[in-house]
């Protein structure tokens, strides 16, 4: 692993995995591919220029564009590929599936192709628990569970999770997929629950529950998941897939007390609306496997929840700027004119 192309290194984690990369492997080079789209920010990758001068370039691109993928491989000399790029937001999914299934379909599809081209590049496609879909009772999701999307999102991410497969069984690419929980951290555009209930409560706004609030998710602190997915380049075993997450999962209320707490907020700031078309109550992975290889979490998912809510405390330049633009308009459609449930009923 010489030089490195990272898909969607300018989004909330890609940039983190540009950095921690850099600063573990002095000898690699890493090239950010990205389209810049609401969720990819220049800022994202803020000083990691000055910091790492040539083992770091830029390209402004589109994953579905071949040529310029071809182009930029060939350029950079790139060995391996890892795939963030994505649109990742299921509530966008459920407005407008069509560029998720450009996007996060046929973009890995290009990208698979640059690699079979090249020579069988390294490449590993970064997927989510949410392929599995909701799971019921007590049950964990292993990685040899069948697949069972549920939204736009997670069903183009698992028809991206087939072709790393197919990929790899009939033309030998070596190919690596990880499954990961939600992540919480630094540079989080603030449509995702955890830095959008901050913020919102940061602006004395409420916090807007979707239904009872009981949903399951383990949240995981991003940077845990960025060294997974480091491991899994080194010692991950080709054609496998593994569960990247604390192991321990809590409802979504549970997670907003702690982050009201944190804050120093009142409870009174919770807002229980109308649920999410589709919903997943429960995501819950087995993540022995990952384990197995060497790696464990810094953070449970109550210090990553606390740890963010100071990172968005200490960085306000960062999403004040995001939440006076774009993300005004869309937060206007989604939440406008959701119904109150409150009293829950
Ligand atoms: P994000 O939305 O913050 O960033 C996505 C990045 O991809 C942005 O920089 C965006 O500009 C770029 N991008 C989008 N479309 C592109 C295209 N057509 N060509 C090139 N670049 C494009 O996303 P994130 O939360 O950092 O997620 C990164 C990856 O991790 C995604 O594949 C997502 O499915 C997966 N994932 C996310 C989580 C999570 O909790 N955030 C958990 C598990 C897996
Ligand atoms: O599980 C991994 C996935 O986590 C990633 O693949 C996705 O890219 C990422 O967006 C995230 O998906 P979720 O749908 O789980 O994350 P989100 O932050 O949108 O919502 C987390 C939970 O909080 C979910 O149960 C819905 C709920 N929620 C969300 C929002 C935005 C609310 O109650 N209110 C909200 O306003």
């Amino acid at each position: 692993m010489k030089s490195i192309l990272v898909t969607g290194g300018a989004g909330f984690i890609g940039c983190n995995f540009v950095r921690l990369t850099l600063r573990n492997y002095p000898d690699v080079r890493v090239t950010v591919y990205d389209k810049l789209t609401y969720a990819g920010r220049l800022e994202n990758l803020a000083n990691v220029d000055e910091q790492f001068g040539a083992r770091y370039g830029f390209v402004q691109g589109d994953i579905c564009d071949a040529a310029l993928v071809e182009e930029t491989v060939a350029r950079n000399e790139i060995d391996t590929i890892v795939n963030f790029a994505a649109e990742t937001h299921v509530d966008r999914s459920i407005l407008d599936p069509d560029e998720f299934i450009q996007t996060d379909v046929f973009g890995t599809y290009a990208l698979l192709e640059a690699a079979r081209k090249f020579g069988n590049l390294r490449f590993h496609q970064i997927s989510t628990d949410e392929v599995y879909g909701h799971i019921e009772g007590q049950r964990h999701s292993a990685e040899s569970d069948s697949l069972a999307p549920r939204s736009p999102y997670s069903a183009s991410k698992a028809s991206a999770d087939l072709f790393a497969t197919a990929y790899h069984t009939t033309y030998g690419l070596p190919v690596t997929i990880s499954r990961g929980a939600n992540n919480v951290g630094p540079y989080q555009y603030p449509e995702k629950v955890v830095p959008l209930f901050i913020t919102n409560a940061l602006n004395n706004l409420p916090l807007p529950v979707f239904g009872d609030g009981q949903q399951m998710r383990d949240y995981q602190y991003v940077t845990d998941h960025c060294e997974a997915v480091r491991l899994i380049l080194q010692r991950g075993q080709i054609g496998e897939a593994y569960n990247i997450g604390t192991g321990r999962e809590m409802t979504n209320l549970a997670m907003v007390e702690i982050l009201l707490d944190e804050l120093g907020k009142p409870r009174s700031l919770i807002r229980h609306v109308e649920d999410r078309q589709g919903h997943d109550r429960r995501y819950s992975l087995d993540v022995s496997k990952m384990l197995a290889l060497g790696w464990e979490p810094e953070y449970t998912p109550e210090e990553a929840i606390r740890a963010t809510v100071r990172w968005y405390r200490e960085n306000e330049w960062w999403w004040q700027a995001i939440r006076s633009g774009e993300f005004q308009a869309y937060y206007d459609r989604v939440y406008g004119n959701r119904k109150t449930l409150n009293p829950l009923g």
